[in-house]
Protein backbone atom coordinates (compact mmCIF):
# COMPACT_ATOMS: atom_id res chain seq x y z
CA UNK A 1 0.00 0.00 0.00
CA UNK A 2 0.91 3.38 -1.30
CA UNK A 3 0.72 6.65 1.16
CA UNK A 4 1.05 10.00 0.68
CA UNK A 5 1.44 11.65 4.48
CA UNK A 6 1.30 15.49 5.46
CA UNK A 7 2.53 17.00 8.42
CA UNK A 8 2.13 20.22 9.15
CA UNK A 9 1.53 19.97 13.50
CA UNK A 10 4.34 22.54 14.22
CA UNK A 11 7.80 24.27 12.49
CA UNK A 12 7.96 21.92 9.84
CA UNK A 13 6.31 21.11 6.45
CA UNK A 14 6.66 17.65 5.79
CA UNK A 15 5.02 15.41 3.37
CA UNK A 16 6.43 11.77 2.40
CA UNK A 17 6.04 8.74 0.83
CA UNK A 18 5.79 5.50 2.17
CA UNK A 19 5.12 1.56 0.95
CA UNK A 20 3.45 -0.09 3.66
CA UNK A 21 6.65 0.85 6.21
CA UNK A 22 9.29 1.59 3.90
CA UNK A 23 10.27 4.92 3.51
CA UNK A 24 10.27 6.41 -0.59
CA UNK A 25 10.74 9.75 0.35
CA UNK A 26 10.26 12.09 3.26
CA UNK A 27 10.80 15.81 2.88
CA UNK A 28 11.41 18.48 5.48
CA UNK A 29 11.30 22.22 5.50
CA UNK A 30 12.31 23.16 8.84
CA UNK A 31 11.25 26.55 9.68
CA UNK A 32 13.51 26.83 12.68
CA UNK A 33 15.54 29.08 11.56
CA UNK A 34 12.54 31.50 10.94
CA UNK A 35 11.48 31.32 14.36
CA UNK A 36 14.74 31.63 16.23
CA UNK A 37 14.82 34.92 16.37
CA UNK A 38 11.59 34.97 18.61
CA UNK A 39 12.78 32.48 20.89
CA UNK A 40 10.24 30.01 20.30
CA UNK A 41 7.75 29.24 17.54
CA UNK A 42 5.75 32.22 16.08
CA UNK A 43 2.07 30.27 15.09
CA UNK A 44 1.36 33.00 12.49
CA UNK A 45 4.29 32.69 10.81
CA UNK A 46 4.37 28.81 10.98
CA UNK A 47 1.08 28.76 9.28
CA UNK A 48 2.11 31.28 6.43
CA UNK A 49 5.58 29.52 5.68
CA UNK A 50 3.32 26.39 5.54
CA UNK A 51 1.05 28.15 2.95
CA UNK A 52 3.96 28.75 1.03
CA UNK A 53 5.81 25.71 0.93
CA UNK A 54 2.98 22.92 0.56
CA UNK A 55 2.26 22.66 -3.03
CA UNK A 56 6.16 22.51 -3.36
CA UNK A 57 6.78 19.82 -0.49
CA UNK A 58 4.15 17.70 -1.83
CA UNK A 59 5.16 17.81 -5.52
CA UNK A 60 9.26 17.37 -4.29
CA UNK A 61 7.89 14.23 -2.34
CA UNK A 62 5.80 12.10 -4.99
CA UNK A 63 8.70 13.06 -7.16
CA UNK A 64 11.65 11.83 -4.89
CA UNK A 65 9.09 8.57 -4.32
CA UNK A 66 9.51 8.13 -8.71
CA UNK A 67 5.41 7.65 -8.36
CA UNK A 68 3.02 9.75 -9.45
CA UNK A 69 -0.44 10.82 -7.56
CA UNK A 70 -2.25 8.14 -9.74
CA UNK A 71 -0.22 5.02 -8.15
CA UNK A 72 -0.78 6.39 -4.57
CA UNK A 73 -3.75 4.33 -2.92
CA UNK A 74 -4.52 7.04 0.04
CA UNK A 75 -3.38 10.39 1.66
CA UNK A 76 -2.63 10.64 5.55
CA UNK A 77 -2.32 13.67 7.52
CA UNK A 78 -2.01 14.99 11.14
CA UNK A 79 -4.75 16.28 12.58
CA UNK A 80 -3.46 16.58 16.17
CA UNK A 81 -2.10 17.23 18.33
CA UNK A 82 -0.48 20.77 16.79
CA UNK A 83 -0.60 24.27 16.49
CA UNK A 84 -4.25 24.76 15.33
CA UNK A 85 -3.54 27.20 12.77
CA UNK A 86 -0.08 25.48 11.53
CA UNK A 87 -1.90 22.16 11.63
CA UNK A 88 -4.98 22.98 9.29
CA UNK A 89 -2.93 23.47 6.39
CA UNK A 90 -1.76 20.41 6.16
CA UNK A 91 -5.31 18.68 6.89
CA UNK A 92 -6.84 21.23 3.93
CA UNK A 93 -4.88 20.04 1.93
CA UNK A 94 -5.38 16.38 2.50
CA UNK A 95 -8.95 16.93 2.00
CA UNK A 96 -8.60 18.34 -1.57
CA UNK A 97 -6.20 15.78 -2.46
CA UNK A 98 -8.08 12.84 -1.16
CA UNK A 99 -11.65 14.17 -2.64
CA UNK A 100 -9.81 15.61 -6.18
CA UNK A 101 -8.26 12.40 -6.55
CA UNK A 102 -10.95 10.04 -4.82
CA UNK A 103 -8.60 8.74 -2.78
CA UNK A 104 -9.13 7.75 1.14
CA UNK A 105 -8.15 10.06 3.95
CA UNK A 106 -6.62 8.41 6.92
CA UNK A 107 -6.69 11.09 10.15
CA UNK A 108 -3.34 10.14 12.48
CA UNK A 109 -2.50 11.47 15.59
CA UNK A 110 1.12 13.25 16.12
CA UNK A 111 2.25 11.35 19.02
CA UNK A 112 1.36 7.92 17.26
CA UNK A 113 3.41 9.11 14.24
CA UNK A 114 6.38 9.40 16.76
CA UNK A 115 5.53 6.13 18.60
CA UNK A 116 5.66 3.85 15.60
CA UNK A 117 8.66 6.07 14.27
CA UNK A 118 11.01 3.21 14.70
CA UNK A 119 9.09 0.74 12.83
CA UNK A 120 9.83 2.96 9.33
CA UNK A 121 12.54 1.01 7.12
CA UNK A 122 14.54 2.15 4.61
CA UNK A 123 12.85 1.69 0.85
CA UNK A 124 14.27 -1.66 -0.03
CA UNK A 125 15.70 -3.27 3.32
CA UNK A 126 14.04 -6.09 4.82
CA UNK A 127 14.29 -4.57 8.91
CA UNK A 128 11.74 -6.29 10.83
CA UNK A 129 11.34 -5.64 14.18
CA UNK A 130 10.04 -8.89 16.28
CA UNK A 131 7.65 -6.85 18.33
CA UNK A 132 5.93 -8.65 21.30
CA UNK A 133 2.97 -6.64 22.80
CA UNK A 134 2.20 -5.18 25.12
CA UNK A 135 5.10 -3.17 24.13
CA UNK A 136 6.26 0.42 25.55
CA UNK A 137 6.31 3.41 23.27
CA UNK A 138 8.14 6.96 24.99
CA UNK A 139 8.05 10.06 23.39
CA UNK A 140 10.19 12.94 24.07
CA UNK A 141 9.96 15.87 22.22
CA UNK A 142 9.65 19.85 22.53
CA UNK A 143 5.80 19.78 23.04
CA UNK A 144 5.74 15.72 24.88
CA UNK A 145 7.02 13.90 27.59
CA UNK A 146 4.70 10.55 27.38
CA UNK A 147 5.30 7.07 28.38
CA UNK A 148 2.85 4.66 26.72
CA UNK A 149 1.29 1.34 26.90
CA UNK A 150 0.89 0.04 23.43
CA UNK A 151 -1.42 -3.07 23.83
CA UNK A 152 -1.37 -3.24 20.13
CA UNK A 153 -0.75 -1.11 17.70
CA UNK A 154 -3.75 1.59 17.20
CA UNK A 155 -4.84 0.79 21.23
CA UNK A 156 -2.67 2.91 23.63
CA UNK A 157 -2.86 4.31 27.07
CA UNK A 158 -1.08 7.38 28.47
CA UNK A 159 0.92 5.78 32.11
CA UNK A 160 3.18 9.15 32.17
CA UNK A 161 3.10 12.88 31.21
CA UNK A 162 4.91 15.89 32.19
CA UNK A 163 3.30 17.83 34.73
CA UNK A 164 5.11 21.40 33.64
CA UNK A 165 7.48 21.44 30.94
CA UNK A 166 7.89 18.41 28.27
CA UNK A 167 12.04 17.27 28.10
CA UNK A 168 12.95 18.81 25.06
CA UNK A 169 11.08 22.56 25.97
CA UNK A 170 13.33 22.30 29.17
CA UNK A 171 16.51 21.53 27.30
CA UNK A 172 15.78 24.28 24.95
CA UNK A 173 15.00 27.16 27.84
CA UNK A 174 18.25 25.67 29.63
CA UNK A 175 20.33 26.34 26.37
CA UNK A 176 18.50 29.75 26.16
CA UNK A 177 19.63 30.58 29.85
CA UNK A 178 23.25 29.26 28.82
CA UNK A 179 23.12 31.45 25.64
CA UNK A 180 22.80 28.83 23.39
CA UNK A 181 20.30 29.89 21.01
CA UNK A 182 16.74 28.10 20.05
CA UNK A 183 15.76 25.46 19.41
CA UNK A 184 18.86 24.11 21.99
CA UNK A 185 18.54 20.30 22.66
CA UNK A 186 20.93 19.67 19.86
CA UNK A 187 23.32 22.30 20.61
CA UNK A 188 23.42 21.85 24.44
CA UNK A 189 23.89 17.95 23.75
CA UNK A 190 27.14 19.00 22.09
CA UNK A 191 28.26 21.45 24.84
CA UNK A 192 27.63 18.81 27.60
CA UNK A 193 29.60 16.20 25.88
CA UNK A 194 32.89 18.35 26.61
CA UNK A 195 31.23 19.09 30.46
CA UNK A 196 31.49 17.32 33.78
CA UNK A 197 28.37 16.55 34.93
CA UNK A 198 29.61 16.61 38.80
CA UNK A 199 30.74 20.15 38.35
CA UNK A 200 27.24 21.67 39.57
CA UNK A 201 24.92 20.18 41.65
CA UNK A 202 21.01 20.22 40.82
CA UNK A 203 18.19 18.76 42.33
CA UNK A 204 17.19 15.76 40.77
CA UNK A 205 13.28 16.22 40.25
CA UNK A 206 10.46 14.13 42.12
CA UNK A 207 13.21 12.39 43.89
CA UNK A 208 12.27 9.68 46.30
CA UNK A 209 8.58 10.29 44.40
CA UNK A 210 9.00 8.43 41.29
CA UNK A 211 5.82 6.04 41.81
CA UNK A 212 3.69 9.01 41.42
CA UNK A 213 4.04 8.39 37.97
CA UNK A 214 4.88 12.12 36.31
CA UNK A 215 8.06 13.73 34.68
CA UNK A 216 8.44 17.04 35.62
CA UNK A 217 11.15 19.36 34.84
CA UNK A 218 10.57 23.29 35.89
CA UNK A 219 12.32 23.10 39.48
CA UNK A 220 15.24 21.51 37.34
CA UNK A 221 14.92 24.69 35.40
CA UNK A 222 14.22 27.33 38.01
CA UNK A 223 17.30 25.81 39.87
CA UNK A 224 19.70 26.16 36.68
CA UNK A 225 18.54 30.05 36.67
CA UNK A 226 19.89 30.68 40.10
CA UNK A 227 23.04 28.97 39.52
CA UNK A 228 23.20 30.55 36.21
CA UNK A 229 22.65 34.04 38.05
CA UNK A 230 25.14 33.02 40.67
CA UNK A 231 28.04 31.95 38.53
CA UNK A 232 27.25 35.00 36.68
CA UNK A 233 27.59 37.24 39.41
CA UNK A 234 30.96 35.51 40.65
CA UNK A 235 32.84 35.88 37.46
CA UNK A 236 31.22 39.65 36.96
CA UNK A 237 30.29 38.70 33.58
CA UNK A 238 28.71 36.15 30.77
CA UNK A 239 29.71 32.56 31.95
CA UNK A 240 32.97 31.06 30.51
CA UNK A 241 32.60 28.25 28.09
CA UNK A 242 33.74 25.82 30.50
CA UNK A 243 31.01 26.84 32.95
CA UNK A 244 28.42 26.61 30.00
CA UNK A 245 29.44 23.01 29.26
CA UNK A 246 29.29 21.82 32.95
CA UNK A 247 26.37 23.29 33.45
CA UNK A 248 24.94 21.65 30.18
CA UNK A 249 26.41 18.27 31.27
CA UNK A 250 24.79 18.91 35.08
CA UNK A 251 21.35 19.80 33.65
CA UNK A 252 20.98 16.42 31.02
CA UNK A 253 22.62 14.44 33.54
CA UNK A 254 19.70 15.14 36.07
CA UNK A 255 16.88 15.57 33.27
CA UNK A 256 17.49 12.10 31.81
CA UNK A 257 17.94 10.53 35.23
CA UNK A 258 14.97 11.70 36.63
CA UNK A 259 13.30 10.39 33.05
CA UNK A 260 15.10 7.21 32.99
CA UNK A 261 13.65 6.76 36.49
CA UNK A 262 10.09 7.75 36.58
CA UNK A 263 9.82 4.80 33.45
CA UNK A 264 11.72 2.05 35.15
CA UNK A 265 9.50 2.81 38.41
CA UNK A 266 5.93 3.03 36.70
CA UNK A 267 7.28 -0.69 34.75
CA UNK A 268 7.91 -2.20 38.39
CA UNK A 269 4.82 -0.67 40.38
CA UNK A 270 2.68 -1.80 37.83
CA UNK A 271 4.40 -4.58 37.34
CA UNK A 272 4.30 -4.17 33.41
CA UNK A 273 5.43 -7.60 31.13
CA UNK A 274 6.93 -5.83 28.74
CA UNK A 275 10.13 -6.42 26.52
CA UNK A 276 10.10 -3.83 23.62
CA UNK A 277 10.26 0.32 24.14
CA UNK A 278 9.61 2.23 20.88
CA UNK A 279 11.21 5.54 21.63
CA UNK A 280 10.77 8.73 19.11
CA UNK A 281 10.37 12.49 19.12
CA UNK A 282 13.41 15.10 18.98
CA UNK A 283 14.97 14.49 21.67
CA UNK A 284 15.86 11.03 20.77
CA UNK A 285 18.44 12.55 18.69
CA UNK A 286 20.97 12.62 21.61
CA UNK A 287 23.21 10.19 22.12
CA UNK A 288 23.52 10.05 25.85
CA UNK A 289 19.45 9.75 26.68
CA UNK A 290 19.83 6.94 23.84
CA UNK A 291 22.81 5.18 25.95
CA UNK A 292 20.58 6.20 29.34
CA UNK A 293 17.52 4.43 28.11
CA UNK A 294 19.45 0.85 26.80
CA UNK A 295 20.85 0.97 30.29
CA UNK A 296 17.27 1.12 31.73
CA UNK A 297 16.26 -1.30 29.15
CA UNK A 298 19.27 -4.16 29.84
CA UNK A 299 18.19 -3.73 34.20
CA UNK A 300 14.79 -4.69 32.47
CA UNK A 301 14.90 -6.94 30.27
CA UNK A 302 13.79 -4.38 27.46
CA UNK A 303 14.52 -3.38 24.25
CA UNK A 304 14.59 0.23 23.22
CA UNK A 305 14.11 0.62 19.18
CA UNK A 306 15.19 3.64 18.03
CA UNK A 307 14.10 4.97 14.35
CA UNK A 308 16.89 4.07 11.47
CA UNK A 309 17.48 7.78 10.92
CA UNK A 310 17.95 10.64 13.05
CA UNK A 311 15.70 12.47 10.15
CA UNK A 312 12.79 10.10 11.60
CA UNK A 313 13.12 11.39 15.28
CA UNK A 314 11.85 15.01 14.74
CA UNK A 315 9.00 16.10 13.40
CA UNK A 316 8.45 14.07 9.62
CA UNK A 317 5.89 13.06 7.44
CA UNK A 318 7.03 9.50 6.75
CA UNK A 319 6.52 8.47 10.49
CA UNK A 320 2.61 9.69 9.82
CA UNK A 321 2.70 7.48 6.93
CA UNK A 322 3.97 4.71 8.65
CA UNK A 323 0.63 4.87 11.28
CA UNK A 324 -1.56 5.11 8.75
CA UNK A 325 -0.19 2.10 7.18
CA UNK A 326 -0.88 0.01 9.88
CA UNK A 327 -4.42 2.12 10.39
CA UNK A 328 -5.48 1.64 6.75
CA UNK A 329 -4.67 -1.96 7.33
CA UNK A 330 -7.31 -2.01 9.76
CA UNK A 331 -9.71 -0.68 7.56
CA UNK A 332 -9.99 2.83 9.69
CA UNK A 333 -10.25 5.21 6.79
CA UNK A 334 -12.41 8.59 7.11
CA UNK A 335 -15.94 7.76 6.45
CA UNK A 336 -17.02 11.22 6.32
CA UNK A 337 -13.71 13.42 4.79
CA UNK A 338 -15.51 16.68 5.26
CA UNK A 339 -15.87 15.93 9.09
CA UNK A 340 -12.29 15.75 9.48
CA UNK A 341 -10.71 18.83 11.75
CA UNK A 342 -7.86 19.69 13.48
CA UNK A 343 -7.75 18.45 17.05
CA UNK A 344 -4.79 20.25 18.50
CA UNK A 345 -5.44 18.78 22.12
CA UNK A 346 -6.00 15.26 20.81
CA UNK A 347 -4.69 12.58 22.84
CA UNK A 348 -3.13 9.08 21.73
CA UNK A 349 -5.88 7.44 24.08
CA UNK A 350 -8.79 9.18 22.63
CA UNK A 351 -11.27 7.29 20.52
CA UNK A 352 -10.60 8.86 16.96
CA UNK A 353 -12.97 10.11 13.91
CA UNK A 354 -13.71 6.95 12.64
CA UNK A 355 -14.97 5.09 15.59
CA UNK A 356 -17.04 8.54 16.77
CA UNK A 357 -20.69 7.93 16.80
CA UNK A 358 -20.89 11.20 14.11
CA UNK A 359 -17.35 10.52 12.68
O1 LIG B 1 9.89 16.05 17.75
P1 LIG B 1 10.36 17.44 17.56
O2 LIG B 1 11.16 17.76 16.32
O3 LIG B 1 9.18 18.45 17.55
C1 LIG B 1 8.09 18.36 18.42
O4 LIG B 1 7.13 17.61 18.09
O5 LIG B 1 8.19 19.02 19.47
O6 LIG B 1 11.20 17.82 18.86
C2 LIG B 1 11.85 19.06 18.99
C3 LIG B 1 12.64 19.02 20.28
C4 LIG B 1 13.25 20.37 20.62
O7 LIG B 1 12.98 20.64 21.97
C5 LIG B 1 14.72 20.15 20.37
O8 LIG B 1 15.57 20.95 21.18
C6 LIG B 1 14.86 18.69 20.74
O9 LIG B 1 13.72 18.09 20.18
N1 LIG B 1 16.10 18.09 20.19
C7 LIG B 1 17.09 17.60 20.96
C8 LIG B 1 18.12 17.18 20.09
N2 LIG B 1 17.71 17.42 18.81
C9 LIG B 1 16.47 17.98 18.90
N3 LIG B 1 17.20 17.48 22.29
C10 LIG B 1 18.33 16.94 22.78
N4 LIG B 1 19.35 16.52 22.02
C11 LIG B 1 19.29 16.61 20.68
N5 LIG B 1 20.32 16.19 19.93
ZN1 LIG C 1 6.52 16.06 17.07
Amino acid sequence: MKILAIDTACDETSVAVVKDTAILSNIVWSQASLHAKWGGILPSLAKREHLKRIDWVIKKAIHSSHLTINNINAIAVTVGPCLAIAGEVGIKKAKELAQKYHKPLVAINHIEGHVLSPLARPKNSRLTHNLQFPALGLVVSGGHTDLILINEIGKYKLLAQTRDDALGEALDKAARMLGLGYPGGAILEKMAQSGDSEAYTLPLPMSGREKEGYFSYSGLKTALWKLVESEKAKNKSLLTKKQIQNLAASFQNQAFEHLTRVISSVIREKPLRVSDLLVGGGVSNNLEVRKRLRKMGQGLGIKCHLPYTKKLCGDNAAMIGVAAYFKALGGKQEKNISKVDREPRARIDQPFFWQRPNG
